[in-house]
């Protein structure tokens, strides 16, 4: 998490640097600050809270906005110590010579701490970064050479790093240093920007160069110049960047979250687009390297991601094993990684990330690749780290998601998924399910103008939202394929209202759950018709008898069932093996309406960011 910009040419940097972060917002906004360098005079700007209060800041700073053209800037999501002023970036040592910005986590800082102190170091702020920022320094009294200052400073660092640098005795350059944390360089003419992504600088430049873990660069406006980890000159290729500068817009929508609900039939058609042309074609998935004979030796899938990645991942191995008829296992990445895990090259891992960022799924991809599994990765980032881990790269084209809570990104990944069970069972030869594949298939091309008939009808979302708003607490139960359905539709509801909803498999409420049942609880259950359709309303039964409000949500309750409910949503009917997709649009919109309702920050929910790259 946390955006860092930088920018050295001609034009006004304050600028850059502010739309920069305008654009990296979505990777923390608890604070935000910038670095401005005239000459060997240093101006530091930072404010609590949102970037439109550095913004505010800024006004009156006229002077010096307009005539400094290199500067450093940050937008935080606190890791260390408050969301202070005093702990918003840029930071500085004693003299206030050099000065840094940083993403990423220090793991040694109370060492370095400890050691720096003893030799006279004074620090202001509770952060790790700046201990980083005084090492620098540090190094920088015995080298009198900013380059070699961090190359000496990030050897004695532990953890993951971007930093941006500059120093007032070399006001020609920014230096950069990269581990486990994303940086890129955007090359221009005359002129030359950092960012932690590209949307920060896409405005000015489509040609990059991105830092690989290890590297030191230095960057001027002239010149760009890279070092590996034996601190020796090397050559990173020149990309083009894969993005248009787009102008991101809330399309008349209240949130960017209302409007990427809305976008998820297109997103369903673009991942359909070109491996699915007709129920009775084999899927094409050109993007997946193994060849049919590697497939039919796969022993096993593993399946690694976090959050809302996890429980489309959950969905994956409900469809994997049913037509691939492989053993599957999903794991949450940041417990994948602390274990001894089997895998092998019989292995077939899938990493799943709607950011490509997400560091816990990054060490998990780094571990396994040593293992010699094939890594597939099913990303909206084909430019991210995690892309750049793959064997095998599905992009899901999903488009730029800007709310922090995952919604189309989420449908992309379930569609993929889809996909690639299908195609590991046609690779494999396995006719067991051909009929129900060949309607599964239809389904999914039909599947746009459900969500649109869905998306078109939301008044009964609507009310619902605002009569369950003033609850505290929210119960999702459901079986089978909609279990991480349950699970998501809770998080999202968490994630964006601040109420307390858990998700359970409806067969686990009375092992525990039933405990907490009352009037002021209520119980939101997804029902499909399919095999677990009479237990889920038997487990409504239960929660019912204990005065629960009960909600539906399903593609069918007969007459007799309907008085269970308080209330009923109902939705276009669809197979119980596809029905998640449609199912969560539901609890997404619930969701999302709860939240406008309460005036909660919908976008942009408290001490979360779109981008995760601590683990
Ligand atoms: O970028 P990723 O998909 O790897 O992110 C994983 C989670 O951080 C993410 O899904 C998070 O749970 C979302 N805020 C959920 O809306």
């Amino acid at each position: 998490m946390c955006g860092i910009i930088g920018y050295i040419g001609d034009r006004k940097a304050s600028e850059v640097l502010i739309s920069g972060l305008s654009h990296l917002e979505y990777r923390g906004y608890d604070s935000s600050g910038i670095a401005l360098m005239r000459g060997s005079d240093v101006q530091i700007f930072k404010a609590q809270g949102k970037l439109k209060n550095l913004i505010e800041i800024l006004k009156d700073k006229e002077d010096v906005c307009s005539s400094a053209h290199i500067g450093i800037g940050h937008i935080r999501w606190a890791t260390h110590g408050l969301p202070t002023t005093i702990n918003a970036h840029p930071h500085t040592c004693d003299c206030k010579s050099l000065i840094l910005v940083h993403n990423g986590i220090i793991e040694n800082y109370q060492e370095l701490k400890e050691e720096l102190t003893a030799l006279g170091c004074h620090f202001v702020s509770q952060t790790d970064t700046e201990v980083a920022a005084h090492l620098i320094a540090h190094e920088y009294g015995k080298t009198k050479n900013l380059l070699k200052a961090m190359q000496q400073a990030v050897k004695k660092i532990k953890g993951a790093f971007a930093f941006c640098a500059i120093h007032k005795n070399e006001p020609d350059r920014i230096v950069v240093a990269k581990r486990n944390a994303p940086l890129v360089i955007g090359v221009g003419q005359d002129e030359n920007f950092i960012a932690s992504d590209i949307p920060a600088i896409i405005e000015y430049t489509k040609k990059a160069i991105y830092l690989s873990d290890g590297q030191v660069g230095v960057v001027k406006k002239n010149s760009i110049e890279i070092y590996d980890e034996n601190d020796l000159i090397t050559q990173n290729k020149i990309e083009n960047l894969p993005f248009e500068a787009i102008a991101i817009s809330k399309m008349g929508y209240k949130h960017f979250m209302l409007k990427e609900i809305h976008e998820q039939s297109d997103v369903v058609r673009n991942v359909l687009s070109g491996k699915l042309i007709s129920h009775d074609d084999k899927i094409k998935l050109e993007e997946f390297k193994l060849t049919p004979e590697k497939i039919k030796k796969i022993q096993r899938v593993q399946i690694v991601a976090c959050g809302t990645s996890l429980h489309a991942g959950m969905v994956g191995k409900y469809i994997i094993e049913r037509y691939a008829g492989i053993p599957t296992d999903v794991e949450p990445s940041s417990e994948y990684i602390y274990r001894e895990t089997i895998a092998d090259e019989n292995t077939l891992v899938i990493g799943i990330s709607q950011s490509g960022e997400t560091a816990d799924t990054i060490t998990a991809i780094k571990q396994v690749k040593e293992k010699n599994s094939h890594i597939i990765i099913i990303t909206n980032r084909a430019d991210s780290t995690m892309a750049r881990l793959a064997d095998s790269l599905l992009p899901v084209s999903a488009g730029i998601e800007v709310s922090v809570a995952a919604t189309k990104s989420y449908m992309a990944q379930l569609i993929s998924l889809y996909m690639l069970a299908i195609y590991l069972m046609e690779q494999k030869g396995i006719e067991k399910y051909h009929d129900e594949i060949v309607n599964l298939k239809q389904e999914l091309i039909e599947l746009p103008n459900k969500i649109e008939a869905l998306l078109e009808n939301t008044n009964d979302i609507k009310l619902l939202a605002k009569k369950y708003s003033s609850y505290k607490d929210f119960i999702f139960i459901a079986r089978g394929i909609n279990f991480p359905s349950a699970l998501e539709g809770a998080l999202k509801l968490k994630e964006i209202s601040y109420i307390n909803a858990t998700g359970y498999g409806a067969g686990e409420l009375k092992h525990g759950p039933i405990a907490m049942l009352d009037e002021n609880m209520p119980v939101l259950a997804i029902l499909n018709q399919g095999v677990v359709y009479d237990k889920v309303l038997s487990n409504c039964e239960e929660a019912r008898a204990r005065q629960a409000k009960l909600i539906g949500v399903a593609d069918y309750v007969a007459p007799k069932d309907k008085d269970l409910f308080d209330d009923l949503i109902l939705i276009p009917h669809v197979s119980d093996i596809l029905s998640p997709a449609l199912n969560i649009i539901v609890l997404q919109l619930l969701a999302y309406y709860i939240a406008e309702y309460l005036g909660k920050d919908v976008d942009q929910p408290r001490n979360l960011a779109k981008s995760v790259t601590v683990e």
